[in-house]
């Protein structure tokens, strides 16, 4: 028999959402964060442009189609002072003018320049931060290379969730589980998302009987390097917010035809303008008119980036792609991160507080991860004293490991990483930036199909798993889509 492990809060993910509430919880108890690879594989650890601060309730709901939750929206604005603040606190260094102010920077479909940023690696920055602030605290402890596979749930109430170490499943308990697992970029073929982002905590959460919502609503970046790497480098909106211009494959700018704030429109008009020009052939995005210093002092890391795969910011206009960027829904919560499972809660890109309506404002997640997170502090005197969650254990925890012999788990790992790329396929072209009845009705029937034979797969392997979280959630993406019939930000159906 397995000793169970009991812990008072258990964190899954190591982005901002889940440091920053594994932070906040801290002080109620001990912590445990477990986290799929590296602390540092997040999107959080690859955001350029910035956070966005300062009172910009109007620019959110406009971006959003008016399809925001209106109250976490003022939830966001509110507390998004304090949470640039507490950042700074930790250890953040913002870029700073000379009297000691934050500058700020223009991004798309912000009314004024309120980006806060670390020139263009802020989210390594605030990763790093963090770790740092979570490794030295002694009520914390993080397990790398551990996955979570499936929460533990009795009576819509969570217990715990089980993990796999070394293949190994394991049974935790606690008295609250935090989903913190980001987004789902890497169920598509062309992404700015890393590997993580298949969206296992989605899927775990709806597996359980978690409401889930907002799933059509998927961002697409609309630049993104032309490459062949999965993820694609990211080329941040803050160059076009400091004047970059986009072109088309003879050279010619096409966004002033399609919207007044042309270059800077909402990131849905503008992926869309641009993948109509590329069925034309390529197209670019120039800074060339900027200074050799200023580029590489402003965007240091897209510099050196694009140096590694053979591009030259400073002496020519590169050739982008639209890219999967980020979910604006995901597992429905109230403003404190409730979700509709007792003492299970959901921050950051894997949850869908509604805020950001059917299509993000720019540099609203990492935000949204600090700001949402602090509120679990609100929530600890409800849940269950751990001594309860010791007596409610079950005598037998242990979980029965398939015995498949090391060459059959081999070709299953073969054969799960195929279905991953027929996913990834087919929601690009299905379930992308434009869809169709006829499409999305394709989609659903490819996956049932590919959902079958995932089945006859079952190991105990990191990517049985994950295909299994992407084919779930892909269907939800599909269904979502499928039942708004009208396009509405993000979701764009052209019949
Ligand atoms: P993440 O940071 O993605 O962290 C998720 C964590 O969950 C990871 O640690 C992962 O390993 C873990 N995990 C996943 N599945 C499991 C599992 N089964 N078991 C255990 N652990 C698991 N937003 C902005 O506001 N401003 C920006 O400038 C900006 N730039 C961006 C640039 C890029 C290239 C990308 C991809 C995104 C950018 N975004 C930006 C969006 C923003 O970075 C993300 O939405 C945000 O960081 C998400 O934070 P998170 O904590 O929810 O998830
Ligand atoms: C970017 O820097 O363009 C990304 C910003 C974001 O996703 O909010």
């Amino acid at each position: 028999m397995q000793q169970a492990k009991v812990f008072d809060f258990i964190v899954v993910g190591s982005g901002i959402a889940g440091l920053n509430s594994a932070l906040t919880l801290s002080s109620f108890g001990k912590v445990l964060i477990i986290t799929k690879g590296k602390s540092t594989d997040s999107s959080t650890f690859l955001a350029q442009g910035g956070i966005a601060a300062d009172s910009h309730q109007q620019d959110t709901v406009a971006a959003g189609y008016n399809h925001n939750n209106i109250k976490a929206v003022k939830q966001l604005v509110k507390s998004g002072q304090a949470a640039i603040e507490k950042l700074s606190h930790l250890g953040v260094q913002f870029d700073k003018q000379k009297d000691g102010n934050l500058v700020s920077s223009y991004e798309a479909a912000h009314s004024y320049p309120r980006i806060v940023h670390a020139t263009d690696f802020t989210g390594r920055e605030i990763e790093k931060v963090l770790i740092a602030n979570v490794v030295n605290n002694k009520n914390i402890t993080i397990w790398e290379d551990t996955p979570a596979i499936e929460l533990i749930t009795n009576n819509n109430q969570c217990d715990g969730i089980k993990v796999l170490m070394n293949n190994i499943p394991y049974t935790l308990f606690s008295r609250a589980v935090v989903l913190a697992t980001g987004g789902v970029g890497q169920l598509y073929k062309l992404t700015t998302n890393p590997l993580i982002a298949t969206g296992d905590g989605i899927a775990m959460a709806y597996k359980a009987g978690a409401k889930i919502k907002d799933m059509e609503f998927i961002q697409f970046h609309p630049t993104a390097l032309l490459y062949d790497t999965s993820p694609l480098l990211l080329l941040s909106e803050a160059l076009r917010g400091e004047g970059a211009l986009l072109f088309n494959s003879t050279y010619k700018r096409f966004m002033q035809k399609i919207h007044p704030l042309a270059e800077l429109a909402p990131r849905d008009v503008v992926s869309r303008a641009i993948f109509q020009e590329m069925k034309k052939g390529n197209v670019y995005l120039d800074i060339r008119f900027k200074t050799k210093n200023f580029i590489l002092k402003r965007f240091p890391n897209i510099s050196h980036e694009l140096k590694k795969r053979g591009f030259d910011l400073i002496m020519q206009p590169i050739p982008i792609t639209p890219a999967a960027h980020f979910l604006c829904g995901g597992i429905k919560t109230d403003l404190y991160g409730r979700t509709t499972i007792k003492n299970l809660f959901a921050y950051g890109e894997c949850a869908a507080t509604g805020v950001h309506g059917a299509n993000r404002l720019a540099s609203n997640s990492l935000l949204e991860g600090m700001v949402f997170s602090e509120q679990i502090q609100y929530c600890v005197k409800d849940l269950p004293p751990k001594s309860n969650v010791v007596k409610s254990i079950p005598r037998d925890t242990a979980t029965i490991i398939p015995t498949l012999n090391v060459d059959t788990l081999d070709k299953y790992v073969i054969q799960s990483n195929e279905i991953k790329t027929q996913i990834r396929e087919l929601m690009w072209q299905y379930v992308g930036i434009v869809r169709t009845t006829n499409g999305l009705t394709t989609a659903q029937k490819k996956l049932r199909k590919l959902q079958k034979e995932i089945k006859i797969l079952q190991n105990t392997r990191t990517s049985f798993f994950e295909v299994e979280a992407m084919v779930t959630v892909a269907l939800l993406i599909t269904k979502a889509a499928q039942k708004r019939e009208k396009s509405l930000g993000t979701h764009y159906v052209n019949e």
